[in-house]
């Protein structure tokens, strides 16, 4: 097997390249000379990451002889708020960037999204490389050019469509990344599958198992077929005005969730992307528009897996209430006109885009969830 392989992202003039193999990281100045240019480089992560994958990074970008400047901020899902914003942009701009300049984030989803919207719109838009290091961020993040930061009034609110000149997903950086992490990542995965490929979804129920324990084989094979999925999608969507939708599976319920537990450690965001699936399962049999039988099958992989698909057991002491719920959906930036929208699916593999679902539907669905 070759050490890499590689997916484009049709964009036509912003088309791109996601690098996907082992030892990456490793050539990664190499890899990166050519979209990088004269300008200055400003390598941007956070401290977990830093201590961990910074090094061989900045090695491989010495020895391309790319000149570069590190950001460090803190980890996890806080940084991504606008105080963070606000300083990184002073200190690049302290650093002196300019329009030649290119921006490097080193790290997860919440690297990828802040460090996207700064080169969005430092300087009216400079250019960035997505450099990957969790299976989230690999499997969907890093591709396709949503980039934000969150707000009080929610997440992900402030942000812009951004395209990365290049992605490199080193399959080698996983084997540091914690097991709930990993986990969480292969929701993501999942979703591929469930929205408009069935047999990756049964390709997975044979080695989904091996995969979360660190094949590496595997591991390689999915972010693939994922980076494949999400490459398709967005080229023929870029903006969201269509099918990219269907990328949001499991989203509206996930997103009301992590409102609920405060965006933090008590449910990830790959967690409640799991649970919100196996209740997007739960509303199409209610709704008469999909078997039982997938329903059972989906929770029975997620399951095995080490997902969670029983609300009552996310956290401690947390008492759901469908309502609230509800209300959370309603600030989802997907709602239009009042109306909320639900990714829905007739069967594994088909998914569709529903503004049709009562309230009293979605009450009902959830308060039999809670109560199981
Ligand atoms: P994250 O970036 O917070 O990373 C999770 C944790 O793992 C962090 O503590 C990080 O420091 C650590 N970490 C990262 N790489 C590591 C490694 N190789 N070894 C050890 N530890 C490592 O979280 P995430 O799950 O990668 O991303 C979640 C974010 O992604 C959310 O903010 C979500 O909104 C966003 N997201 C964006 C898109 C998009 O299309 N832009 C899609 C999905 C999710
Ligand atoms: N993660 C959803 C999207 O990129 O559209």
């Amino acid at each position: 097997m070759a050490d890499s392989e590689t997916v484009t992202v049709d964009l036509g003039s912003r088309a791109y390249d996601i690098v996907i193999g082992e030892g990456v990281l490793a050539r990664a100045g190499a890899l990166m000379a050519d979209v990088l240019g004269a300008g200055k480089a400003v390598v941007v992560t956070d401290e977990t990451v830093a201590k961990l994958h910074l090094e061989t990074l900045g090695r491989s970008l010495a020895d391309a002889g790319i000149g570069f400047d590190t950001i460090v901020l803190p980890p996890g899902e806080q940084t991504k708020d606008f105080k963070h914003f606000e300083k990184l942009l002073n200190d690049l701009l302290e650093l002196r960037i300019d329009r030649s300049s290119t921006l490097i984030a080193l790290g997860g989803g919440v690297i990828g999204d802040i460090v996207g919207f700064a080169a969005a719109v430092a300087l009216r838009g400079i250019d960035f490389v997505q450099v990957p290091t969790t299976l989230l961020a690999q499997v969907d993040s890093s591709v396709g050019g949503k980039t934000a930061i969150d707000m009080p009034q929610g997440k992900n609110l402030v942000g812009a469509f951004h395209q990365p000149r290049l992605v490199l997903a080193d399959m080698g950086v996983l084997d540091t990344l914690p097991h709930r992490e990993v986990l969480a990542g292969y929701a993501e995965i999942v979703k591929y599958g469930l929205i408009d490929d069935a047999p990756f979804f049964e390709w997975l129920e044979g080695h989904g198992a091996a995969l979360v324990d660190g094949d590496m084989a595997a591991r390689r094979t999915a972010v693939v077929k994922s980076c494949e999925a999400k490459a398709r999608i967005v080229a023929e969507d870029e903006r969201e005005s269509g099918r990219r939708a269907l990328l949001n599976f499991g989203h509206t319920f996930g997103h009301a969730l992590e409102s609920e537990t405060g965006f933090g450690d008590v449910l990830l965001h790959g967690e409640a992307v799991a649970l919100g699936m196996d209740i997007a399962f739960d509303l199409s049999v209610a709704l008469g528009l999909c078997p039982a039988t997938d329903a059972d099958r989906v929770r029975r992989h997620l399951s095995t897996i080490g997902l969670e698909c029983d609300l009552n057991a996310v956290g401690q002491g947390i008492v759901w209430d469908p309502q609230r719920l509800l209300s959370h959906m309603a600030s989802d930036k997907k709602t239009v006109g009042g109306r909320k929208t639900f990714i829905l699916v007739r069967k594994i593999g088909e998914a569709f885009v529903s503004r049709d679902v009562e309230d009293e539907q979605v009450i009902a669905v959830l308060s039999e969830a809670i109560a199981a």
